[in-house]
């Protein structure tokens, strides 16, 4: 009879208070994990002239030279949130999100990128939207600059120019004062790595500066002394707020593609050169050794100047310990292997052939519409327990996360909803082994401007329909999924039936 008893005892659930825990319900995310979704103010706002907004670079590049898009589209409308905010944050209290993470247009604020005119119907559109956000109990997280630079600055060698640091710090001012009774987690720089590579390596995105090699790390330099001024600004005159700074980082996760040294040594050399590069400063006081020392010896065997200009001791204190949380976007891995080029296989001098490394995408990993995505969930485990290792476990928060599909997905988008499936439950299990991982926030709410993509790469949870005058939103299979998930705090329930067959709310 004993042993009945032993046996029933052990088969029952354990009650914990008066919850039942089962294995399945320990696997979900607490009460105030943050789930949100991501957006940037040139790709959803439009009305790119309107209310005394002053010209960004992208405004200027895209009216002049249409051509750098693939289908020579721009942002001058696209979803036309401007004027439709209200309806996205009934689509994000539709979808049940904590916070909303979005960008403020530098020149709706400014109109010229400088202090000599603040713009009060910029300023005005901004607290009506986070007001509504607020009500609605979504939390804003603003970023300060999403890419969309002043014109004025853009001309004048944009973040090549070290003026644009000091205009980006009296910039990051006058937002912390105008809704900083309201925002309480503050973005100061979205992705430096890419910002840098398209504007000021490969010379594609706007200003379009092509200097392979140099502006790429200059830009960086430059972007690390923007966000710890913007950092401190907030720390001498702002902190009474109660607020929280942080700068968002993209980081893909690599995975060498042999079992060689040689590949063993091109991750860690992936890892200095697109994410150290940034992190390090500002978790550590300095660049890795590892990059300085690549960028030495590559300037050092083709005779040209050192490239990579090195921190003052003065800088490098600047710089450390601006964080309050650690913004990452993530999307992929990639398989890295060696490939010096001394064989001339790059350019040189170029950050190509700095690291001197080749990156490709396993095929057997499950494939966005697109050849250069494809998802690889362990990977993004893999990158939270390497952040939490390398940096002391900041605080992290996933600030995007996405799929693109083409227009052929329609509605019915199951490789977004298994990636986000995936990718959550990678997450869960990082949190489980330690990360200090408190928010993801999925890129995007809705299809929107995909830079010099144009609009053919869908991210979107909502469809947006661009040819219709009214910007038709409507939800996908991944919206409900998503909203789902928020409101279980899990990923673990039956996808199939309804209420998951899609049914197309529509705003
Ligand atoms: C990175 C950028 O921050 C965002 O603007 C872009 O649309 C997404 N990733 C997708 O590529």
């Amino acid at each position: 009879m004993w042993l009945w008893t032993v046996l029933v005892f052990f088969a029952l659930p354990q009650v914990d208070g008066d919850v039942v825990v089962t294995p399945e319900l320990e696997k979900r995310f607490p009460d105030n994990f943050s789930f949100g979704v991501s957006s940037s103010a040139y790709q959803i706002e439009g009305s790119w002239n309107v209310d005394g907004k002053g010209l960004s670079t992208w405004d200027f590049y895209l009216h002049k030279q249409p051509d750098i898009v693939e289908d020579c589209t721009n942002a001058d409308v696209t979803t036309d949130s401007y004027r439709l905010f209200k309806r996205d944050i009934q689509m994000l209290k539709h979808l049940g999100v904590k916070s909303y993470r979005f960008s403020l247009s530098w020149t709706r604020i400014l109109p010229d990128g400088t202090t000599n005119h603040i713009n009060p119907r910029g300023i005005a559109h901004y607290r009506k939207f986070i007001d509504l956000l607020l009500e609605n109990d979504i939390l804003p997280f603003v970023t300060l600059y999403h890419w969309d630079l002043p014109i004025a600055f853009g001309k004048n060698g944009g973040w090549l120019n070290e003026n644009t640091v000091d205009r980006f710090g009296d910039y990051a001012r006058v937002a912390f004062s105008a809704f900083g009774d309201k925002v309480k987690n503050w973005i100061t720089i979205n992705e430096p790595f890419i910002h840098c590579l398209f504007s000021y390596e490969l010379g594609l995105h706007p200003p379009l500066i092509k200097s392979p090699g140099k502006g790429f790390y200059e830009c960086g330099r430059n972007l690390l002394l923007g966000h710890a001024k913007a950092y401190h600004i907030y720390d001498a005159e702002f902190r009474f707020q109660g607020g929280k700074v942080g700068l968002v980082v993209d980081a893909q996760w690599p995975i060498a593609a042999s079992r060689s040294e040689e590949d063993a040594e091109a991750v860690k050399d992936y890892l200095a050169f697109y994410v150290g590069q940034y992190l390090d400063p500002v978790f550590k006081g300095d660049y890795p050794q590892r990059l300085t020392a690549r960028v030495v010896a590559t300037s050092t065997r083709e005779g040209t100047e050192f490239r990579l200009r090195p921190f003052s001791e003065e800088e490098k204190k600047y710089i450390h310990g601006t964080y309050d949380f650690v913004g990452i976007n993530h999307y992929n891995s990639v398989v890295v292997y060696r490939n010096e080029s001394v064989n001339g296989m790059y350019e040189e001098p170029s950050f190509y052939d700095d690291v001197g490394i080749g990156t490709y995408m396993d095929d057997s990993w499950p494939a966005s519409s697109f050849d250069s995505m494809r998802a690889n969930a362990p990977g993004f485990y893999s990158l939270l327990l390497y952040l939490k290792d390398t940096y002391n476990n900041p605080v992290v928060f996933i600030t995007e996360n996405g799929f693109p599909l083409s227009s052929a997905e329609g509605l019915d988008d199951w490789k977004k909803v298994n990636y986000i499936r995936n990718y959550l439950d990678a997450l869960m299990d990082a949190r489980a082994d330690g990360s200090n991982c408190q928010g993801y926030f999925f890129w995007s709410l809705m299809d929107s401007f995909e830079w010099t993509s144009g609009y053919g790469y869908k991210f979107g949870l909502y469809q947006v329909d661009f040819d219709d005058p009214d910007k038709k939103r409507t939800a996908r299979k991944s919206a409900l999924v998503y909203k789902e998930i928020i409101r279980t705090g899990t990923t673990d329930f039956n996808y199939n039936p309804d209420p998951y067959q899609y049914n197309g709310t529509v705003y």
